[in-house]
């Protein structure tokens, strides 16, 4: 089916707003959830292992974002972290409804909500929420906005030596074998500094809105990505992701599943001299 671009136009101002009504819906029961916490409402369990928890709010937060969804475009399909796909229709969502978890259970406060939307295969909107922070970082229309404000990032340097890298590298319950800590060396000894927050959502949106520069991430999912690299290319950034053989894909909704190293980094950065780029082409992250 063809549709019209004002019906269209307008069907994408629906999915934003809706995606904006989920996204802060399940940030406000994140946000009670870390408040009020304890050991009763987290209820914290293990999923992958000991390094990989979740937590009663975690389900509650996906929860709320569905309900909105379902309520007012029932015609969707969702993928949720914490219920996998449920639905059907011509509107995919994917959602990680804490980003952050093992802050979240631990006390640090940052986290954030990640919901990103596509339709008919195209990115309509990517939203990253902050509700400790109250930060609502949205990508729509080709444009990147902060709380509502358009955001036009400036570069903060251009080389390693000048900016700091945000990584989860190396992985949380992974013994990294000689080559990944050489690698993390090279990192550490090129970056002015490298700093490991426990969000990757929010590390792409910090580069997305030019708090820092450059991102480097690797096992991750498709709800940790989806919505950050909406952000980061309605700012113009650069987005270098590879699959498991180390070539270059795109990270679109097709092939979110297939991305397993991502770095992304603002439009100045010099990618190709940065000790990153290096260690891309030669497998070595
Ligand atoms: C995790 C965080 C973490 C990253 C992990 C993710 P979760 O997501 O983004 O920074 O290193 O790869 O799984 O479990 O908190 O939603
Ligand atoms: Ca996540
Ligand atoms: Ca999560």
């Amino acid at each position: 089916m063809t549709i019209n671009q004002p019906i269209l136009h307008s069907l994408y101002e629906t999915i934003t707003s809706v995606a904006k009504e989920a996204a802060v819906a399940a940030g406000a029961v994140a946000r009670k959830g870390f408040i009020e916490a304890s050991p009763e409402t987290l209820q914290t369990e293990q999923k992958a292992g000991f390094f990989d928890i979740v937590t009663a709010c975690d389900k509650a937060a996906e929860r709320a974002a569905c309900d909105i969804i379902w309520s007012r475009l029932p015609q969707s399909r969702i993928l949720g972290e914490e219920s996998g796909w449920q639905g059907e229709g011509e509107t995919t969502w994917i959602i990680d409804p804490i980003d952050g978890t093992s802050n979240f259970a631990s006390g640090l406060p940052f986290f954030c909500v990640s919901i990103a939307a596509y339709y008919a295969g195209e990115p309509v909107c990517g939203i990253v929420y902050d509700p400790m922070r109250e930060e609502l970082f949205m990508a729509s229309d080709g444009r990147l906005m902060l709380n509502g404000d358009v955001v036009s990032p400036f570069a903060r340097a251009n080389s390693d030596r000048h900016v700091e890298l945000l990584s989860n590298a190396p992985y949380e319950g992974e013994r990294p074998d000689l080559a990944a800590l050489e690698a993390y060396a090279d990192l550490v000894t090129s970056f002015r500094a490298v700093r490991r927050l426990g969000s990757c959502a929010l590390h792409l949106a910090y580069v997305a809105v030019g708090r820092v520069a450059v991102s480097y991430e690797s096992k991750f999912s498709a709800w940790d990505i989806a919505a950050g690299v909406q952000l980061v290319a309605a700012a113009s950034g650069q987005i270098i992701a590879q699959d498991a053989k180390g070539q270059r894909i795109e990270a679109n909704e097709q092939a979110l599943g297939a991305v397993k190293r991502l770095v992304v980094a603002q439009a100045g950065f010099d990618y190709q001299s940065s000790c990153l780029s290096k260690l891309m082409a030669d497998g070595r992250l």
